[in-house]
């Protein structure tokens, strides 16, 4: 019977225990499971936190970078334009305290000064000595009589001021090359005697001598441009030494005869003309001289003519 009862107690005993614990350990189940989900919860929160503060701040941070990166290119190119600004202003410097020197030395040159009675002796020509006639020969053996001339006829046509004869043939030429797509026009025509000084002197600052500018330009007095029937031609803004490779320049050689232009100063010719060749200088003799010349090959006015040229 006790052993029953002791029994019945055990039994008790065994079957109330496994309750009691299995009420525990679902508890205990339940409080790791609400803890595993907040640390989940919390985790996932922080993560996403982590994740949406971490784009942000890379976002940011490509854009501050990008902004650097846009300073940096406005630092480098400020600094190109700073050089630039120093270089020009440097050049426009060098250039300026160059031309000074450059009148300086001009201004010290010695150049003939205009004087009549200089005439007898730089032209001692009875024929073809008229500057007002479009057969003057004008060279260094022949300075223009009197020194001081200049046309009473001048006339500006096509930007060339020329006689008033001269300037008219010239604005043919000009509208006919124009009609055939060739641009002509003019970049130097008549010069007066005080002109021409301010043109030589430029030329013996430019080539350093009185020697070197003589092959270049004519001393004041001695110039055809004096006479109103010269002009230096350009085409398209390419003048002087650029010309003689134009289209402008081959139309000449073809066509300037045909209204009374010769090239003046041709390759060549210097011993006779007294020149370095000038592919852009022309004179103003009439079509029947200008095409008698071209018909017989006869290429200086000096030949032609039968007039002595070369050194003064
Ligand atoms: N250049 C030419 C020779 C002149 O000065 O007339
Ligand atoms: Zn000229």
């Amino acid at each position: 019977m006790r052993k029953s009862v002791e029994n019945k107690r055990t039994s008790e005993t065994t079957s109330v225990k496994p309750r009691r614990f299995a009420g525990r350990r679902k508890r205990a189940l339940l409080l790791v499971g609400v803890v595993a989900a907040l640390i989940a919860a919390t985790a996932s929160g922080i993560g996403g936190y982590y994740y949406t503060g971490n784009a942000a701040l890379l976002k940011q941070k490509a854009e501050s970078n990008a902004k650097l990166a846009d300073l940096d290119k406005a630092i480098v190119r400020l600094k190109a334009e700073r050089l630039a600004r120093e270089k020009a202003e440097k050049e426009a410097a060098e250039k300026k305290a160059a031309e000074e020197a450059a009148a300086a030395a001009a201004a010290a040159t010695t150049v003939p000064t205009l004087n009549t009675a200089q005439s007898a002796s730089c032209n001692r020509s009875t024929s073809h000595n008229n500057p007002a006639s479009i057969d003057v020969i004008v060279n260094k053996k022949h300075c223009i009589v009197p020194l001081g001339y200049a046309p009473g006829d001048l006339v500006t046509a096509y930007g060339a001021t020329l006689a008033s004869e001269a300037a008219g043939k010239f604005a043919a030429m000009v509208e006919t090359a124009a009609a055939q797509g060739v641009a002509i026009s003019a970049s130097s025509s008549f010069r007066s005697y005080s002109a021409q000084v301010a043109t030589y002197n430029y030329w013996v600052s430019v080539n350093g001598s009185a020697a070197a500018a003589d092959q270049v330009s004519a001393r004041p007095g001695y110039s055809e441009h004096q006479t109103g029937l010269a002009v230096d031609v350009s085409s398209n803004g390419c003048s002087l030494e650029c010309f003689a490779g134009t289209s402008a320049y081959s139309w000449m050689q073809a066509h300037a005869h045909e209204f009374g232009f010769v090239e003046r100063y041709p390759a060549g010719y210097e011993a006779v003309t007294g020149y370095s060749p000038e592919a852009w200088h022309y004179r103003y003799v009439g079509a029947s001289v200008a095409s008698d010349m071209k018909a017989r090959g006869v290429k200086a006015l000096e030949q032609y003519w039968g007039f002595e040229g070369g050194s003064y």
